[in-house]
């Protein structure tokens, strides 16, 4: 990890006001929309979503799900997002601190569906696989991770990559890691150079 959780939970809620605003790429856009369109293609009882932000992919999942769970370690980002589930009225949401090394899932809950969008590659490798480790152990059908993944060499003059703070993993090893924890790759979506969308199922 470039930096430590501390350090990256505060430079997302410093952003967090005018993050949704910011997301206006193609690339951004088209990968959160697939993540939703795999998440969204069976209905469930309980969907996690971690790394949630400001709820870009747990609000669009409401009405498949009976449930959404957002995690993430950004009190800025989960502010934003329990405000626009206020304004909104969405009354099957809910929002909460969770790492990806611990989601913070209380164990009564059946997770059915994980999705992760835009968040992993702030781990290191090492922390990636730790990561799906902890996903598989939660035994979700479908775990759909959009993020920035390397499809070739890596390029920080290209979007998406910034050396200070990323840390992307290759396709290669992040299919390695989901295979390795139990998954069976159902889907590999190039949105770009260095986004990918990966369908695990289990
Ligand atoms: C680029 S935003 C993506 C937010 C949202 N998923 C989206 O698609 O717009 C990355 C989010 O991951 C969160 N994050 C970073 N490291 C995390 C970790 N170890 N565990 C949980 N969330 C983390 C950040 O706080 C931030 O809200």
């Amino acid at each position: 990890m470039k930096k430590t959780i501390d350090e990256h939970a505060e430079r997302f809620s410093e952003a967090a006001s005018t993050y949704d605003d910011e997301q206006d790429s193609e690339p951004y856009r088209m990968c959160a929309q697939q993540v939703v369109n795999h998440a969204a293609s069976t209905s469930c009882d309980t969907v996690l979503d971690i790394g949630t932000g400001t709820g870009a992919i747990a609000f669009e999942l409401t009405s498949a799900a009976d449930r959404v769970i957002g995690r993430d370690i950004s009190t800025g980002m989960l502010d934003q997002a329990r405000m626009k589930a206020d304004i909104e009225n969405i009354e099957n949401i809910s929002f909460a601190e969770g790492r990806f090394r611990d989601p913070n899932v209380d164990s009564d809950i059946t997770v059915d569906i994980v999705t992760s969008n835009f968040a992993m590659h702030h781990l290191s490798d090492d922390e990636k696989c730790n990561a799906i480790t902890v996903i598989s152990a939660l035994e979700p059908d479908r775990f759909i991770l959009g993020d920035v993944m390397l499809f070739g060499a890596a390029n920080p003059d290209e979007s998406f990559y910034d050396p200070s703070v990323d840390d992307p993993a290759t396709v290669g090893i992040l299919v390695d890691a989901l295979t390795d924890a139990g998954f069976v790759i159902s889907e590999v979506e190039f949105v770009h150079e260095q986004v990918g969308v990966l369908v695990a199922e289990q």
